[in-house]
């Protein structure tokens, strides 16, 4: 009895050690990730000045970035729990604790389309895996409101990281932008703009609708804790009975035809809902002609 006690107590503790040495493995994965230096030269993308560019560059900013960035451009907490640690989205103005006084054009760029601070530091949470499509038009438009956008006065602090949160990092889940970009890739090449599905996959792509839905836009369970299912978006699931006006409806109201609201939290319609019409036809149009994949996970109903 003691000697069988004993051998159980053995292979417990060893169990618990190795958990133990699990956690400090990944803890220390996530930390060399953080403390890895990118040093990325961006090629110069032309910032242009004229309102046109700039009213483009403002919208763009309300469907894709203001959700972490806030309307004003003057930041705010995205994550803040005691296990993953405090991430604010930057102030991007020129108003105190803002980067728009200090950025150059290409600080702007590196940190945008490749996630990187000008010191090399990746940008925690901040999705430049999917901004790194933007066309250079796009691109600089964004750039060219931003530098526009009045100075706010506002603080964020400084991005703490914390265990949990280091291995969320280790494993991917909430994986660091830059080491995601294949840095010196050549561009992706950026379609015309139109209602066409060429234009809605370019997107889908600055959208990151995979990150949720998953890589084939099948569904997939999405990354936050908490989040209900993201329905497959291919014709193999629900939409293949949709009408450009549905989807866009459901994109304006949150309300799908059969009448589910679409959580906010999980799934940002607030913000796809500065889409214009055509642009919104334009993602549908894509997902429409994607494959009909049977759904990767369980729907609700
Ligand atoms: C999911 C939330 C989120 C979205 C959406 C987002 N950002 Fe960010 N962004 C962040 C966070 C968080 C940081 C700060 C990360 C850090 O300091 O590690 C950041 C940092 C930045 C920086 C660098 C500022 C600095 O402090 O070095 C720029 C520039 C920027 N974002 C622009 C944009 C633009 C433009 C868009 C839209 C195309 C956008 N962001 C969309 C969360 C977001
Ligand atoms: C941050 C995660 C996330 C992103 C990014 C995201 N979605 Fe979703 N989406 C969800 C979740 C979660 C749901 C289910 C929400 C619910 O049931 O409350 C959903 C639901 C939907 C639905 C309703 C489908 C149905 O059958 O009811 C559509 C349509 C949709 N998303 C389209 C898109 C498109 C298009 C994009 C990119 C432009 C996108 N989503 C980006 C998480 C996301």
């Amino acid at each position: 009895m003691r000697r069988a006690l004993k051998w159980f107590g053995v292979v417990i503790g060893g169990l618990i050690g190795l958990a133990v040495v699990l956690v400090a493995v990944l803890v220390a994965r996530g930390s060399a990730r953080l403390s890895t230096t990118y040093e990325v030269q961006p090629a110069a993308v032309r910032i242009p000045t004229d309102a046109a560019a700039v009213a483009r560059g403002e919208y763009l900013f309300s469907a894709f970035c203001a959700g972490c960035h806030r309307a004003d451009l003057a930041g705010g907490v995205v994550i803040d729990d005691p296990g993953i640690g405090f991430v604010p989205a930057s102030n991007l103005t020129a108003g105190q604790g803002g980067v728009g006084g200090v950025y150059s054009d290409v600080d702007f760029v590196r940190a945008i389309r490749h996630g990187v601070a000008p010191d090399g530091r990746p940008l925690v949470v901040m999705p430049s895996q999917a901004y790194w499509h933007f066309s250079d038009d796009d691109l600089g438009a964004l750039i060219a409101y931003i530098k526009s956008a009045p100075p706010v006065d506002n603080v964020p602090g400084e991005v703490v990281v914390k265990p949990l949160g280091r291995i969320l990092i280790a494993v991917g889940v909430l994986d660091l932008a830059a080491n995601r970009i294949a840095h010196d890739a050549p561009r992706p090449s950026a379609p015309s703009r139109g209602v066409t599905a060429a234009y809605g996959e370019y997107l889908v792509n600055v959208a990151d609708c995979r990150i949720c839905h998953g890589a084939t836009l099948s569904g997939a369970q999405p990354p936050e804790p908490g989040a209900p299912f993201a329905p497959n978006l291919t014709p193999g699931g629900e939409l293949a009975e949709w009408r450009a006006a549905d989807f866009i409806t459901t994109i304006r109201t949150g309300t799908t035809p059969d009448g589910h609201s679409l959580d906010p939290r999980f799934m940002p319609w607030p913000d796809y809902a500065h889409l214009t019409d055509d642009d919104l036809t334009a993602i549908f149009r894509y997902l429409q002609s994607l494959p009909a994949v049977e759904s990767a996970g369980e729907e609700r109903h």
